[in-house]
């Protein structure tokens, strides 16, 4: 199988390059895709850069130039439920956009027309992830991640997202990528490591624990790869 294997930043995916050892490098559309053998499939690893725009251009070109088949995302996120301390791992079992906003014209906070606020990961897939850590012996939490354009160092900021989509973590990039899958009907998952809690200290606790989730979650992505 063709598994495309994402993250938005070099740090998220570094891990998992490392990991599959030898890779051949293709550019493209002003990014660089990572190619290689690994077990019985074909791997495509990227990074996209921060942010739902480019999430998406490089979820697209995963799926349409290189013929990805199913798609895995690996990075952290802010934790917004008290259950999840830095270091734990969440797949997205629903995916929104907290920052999208037409709620001039009457519609819900995440809504516009003809999409939904919520876009559903991969049932299969999620399960195959519960069934991996189980046989690693760690908790993996599902949950709602919520997804915008802004890194989140706010109490009130988080409070608002929790209240309003009841998210339990979150970032930048996944619905995007989602909604990318959705529409293609490619399955996919979105797994995260926290790497802060979205509050003051985010700033901070990113730039600490930033290369330690993103390793957490990038382990538990290969061994995924291995069990596909
Ligand atoms: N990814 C990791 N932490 C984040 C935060 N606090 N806000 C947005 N994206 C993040």
């Amino acid at each position: 199988m063709r598994v495309a294997i994402m993250g938005a930043m070099p740090e998220e995916i570094e891990p998992i390059l490392q990991r599959v050892g030898s890779y051949e490098t293709v550019e493209y559309v002003q990014n660089r895709y990572f190619t290689c053998n690994y077990g019985r499939h074909t791997l495509v690893i990227a990074y996209s850069k921060i942010g739902k725009v480019f999430s998406t251009l490089t979820a697209t070109t995963l799926i349409e130039k290189f013929g990805a088949e199913v798609l895995l995302f690996s990075g952290v996120a802010g934790g917004i439920n008290p259950e999840l301390a830095i270091g734990d791992l969440i797949v997205a079992t629903k995916l929104c956009q907290h920052d999208l906003d037409i709620t001039a014209f009457g519609h819900p906070y995440g809504y516009v027309p003809e999409g939904a606020v919520f876009i559903e990961s991969d049932a299969a897939l999620r399960r195959r992830a519960v069934e991996v850590a189980r046989s690693m012996g760690i908790v993996l939490k599902e949950g709602v991640i919520a997804t915008g354009d802004q890194f989140v160092a706010s109490p009130e900021r988080k409070a608002w997202i929790e209240k309003t989509f009841h998210a339990d973590a979150l970032e930048m990039e996944g619905t995007s990528v989602a909604v990318v899958c959705d529409a293609l009907e490619i399955p996919f998952l979105i797994l995260r490591a926290i790497s802060d809690t979205a509050d003051m200290d985010a700033g901070f606790d990113f730039d600490a624990f930033l290369e330690s989730s993103a390793q957490i979650s990038a382990d538990f992505i290969v061994k995924m790869v291995e069990q596909l």
